[in-house]
């Protein structure tokens, strides 16, 4: 089975297939004319397809039996078994993501001294990689920014990424931008509805916001970041995608942007910093009219119970304040952190207590 699209959706049904574990790697996708034919390693389930369809717009998946010819490079744990002791083979298939044109490497310390054969390496797995930066710290400030160390290809920042359908401008180091959050920025913007108001606190290049804007027509966004270069971007971002129009971008700290100008407007606030979205809580819900409404909360929780932990931690927040949980609609972990550590999302209705 196989899966033809235009050319220029390329590289985003890849990622996609690959990320749904459908994109079958010993085969070379065939381009004819202006049509990617990509080989499936097997059917996707009716869940899948809807999937694709909605990212993908109107594609073809075809039972008929294209001829393919065999990948000779092979996946990156191949490429670099070629080249590295085996004991560092497995330090890297889950180390790095790629951002448009640009790879990131987060190695473990044995595996730092091979980064130059990892990166060349995926450079000749992912032909569409044509950077290669490596973390070189960790995240220490508020903008979510890590210190990056160049590795391979053109030293440069900036790059197209594709992500459900929409275009985003990025600067890796400028401001924040995770491709691991997609399914994320999908869910949430799978929830609103026309006619909505949406704040989007902690918005970096806006993901969440252009998204939903270009789902939806009727839909008014405010989307804040605390740093200029994010806000920049998410400007660019939403007249990238066309949806300028609905969308407002506010350069400053959530909680004051939300105090002088988005107080009792909105139906929905998306509170994308998981570090620190308890201590914007209630803030958050100034932007709510006196009904209440939707927040997407998120935090980081440990342990078996991690996703009791985080509805407690929410509504413990909210204790002697002005506001309550009415309902806990959703509640999802993310992706792990840590060990037994993860990033957990809470799409709850708060109403005034
Ligand atoms: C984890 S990132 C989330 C980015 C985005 N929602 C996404 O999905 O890619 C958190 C963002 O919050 C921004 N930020 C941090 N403190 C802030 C504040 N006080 N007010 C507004 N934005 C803030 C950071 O600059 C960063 O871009």
């Amino acid at each position: 089975m196989s899966l033809s699209i235009s050319k220029n959706q390329g590289e985003e049904a890849i990622q996609l297939l690959s990320k749904l574990k459908l994109l079958n790697r010993k085969l070379s996708p065939r381009t004819i004319d202006d049509q990617l034919h990509v080989p499936l390693s097997r059917t996707p389930q009716l869940e899948e397809q809807r999937l694709l369809e909605s990212v993908l717009g109107k594609q073809s998946l075809k039972q008929e039996k294209f001829h393919f010819r065999a990948q000779i490079i092979g996946s990156l744990e191949e490429v670099v078994a070629r080249q590295l002791p085996s004991s560092v083979i497995p330090l890297v298939s889950k180390s790095f993501d790629v951002i448009g044109d640009i790879a990131i490497l987060e190695l473990s310390p044995e595996a730092e001294p091979f980064e130059r054969n990892i990166a060349e390496a995926l450079m000749k797995v992912h032909k569409n990689v044509k950077t290669v930066y490596s973390k070189a710290g960790p995240i220490t400030d508020n903008q979510r920014l890590r210190p990056l160390h160049h590795v391979l290809g053109s030293n440069r920042t900036e790059t197209i990424h594709r992500e459900l359908g929409c275009r985003f401008k990025i600067d890796v180091a400028k401001a924040f931008f995770s491709p691991r959050q997609s399914t994320e920025h999908r869910k949430v913007a799978e929830q609103v509805r026309p006619g909505e108001c949406v704040v989007d606190m902690f918005a970096g290049v806006g993901p969440f916001s252009v998204l939903i804007a270009k789902r939806l027509k009727d839909v008014r966004i405010h989307a804040i970041d605390a740093n200029p270069e994010a806000a920049k971007l998410i400007g660019e971002n939403a007249k990238l995608n066309k949806v300028q129009d609905r969308i407002t971008v506010w350069s400053g700290d959530a909680r004051v942007v939300i105090r002088e100008n988005l107080a009792g407007i909105a139906s929905r606030v998306i509170m994308n910093h998981p570090s620190q979205a308890r201590e914007f809580l209630e803030h958050a819900c100034e932007a709510f009219g006196s009904d209440g409404g939707i927040v997407h909360y998120y935090t980081f929780a440990e342990g078996i119970d991690s996703e009791l932990e985080a509805r407690k931690e929410l509504t413990g927040v909210l204790d002697n304040s002005r506001w309550r949980v009415k309902e806990v609609k959703a509640t999802r972990k993310v992706r792990g952190v840590a060990p037994m550590k993860w990033q957990i999302a809470i799409d709850a209705e708060l109403a005034p207590a």
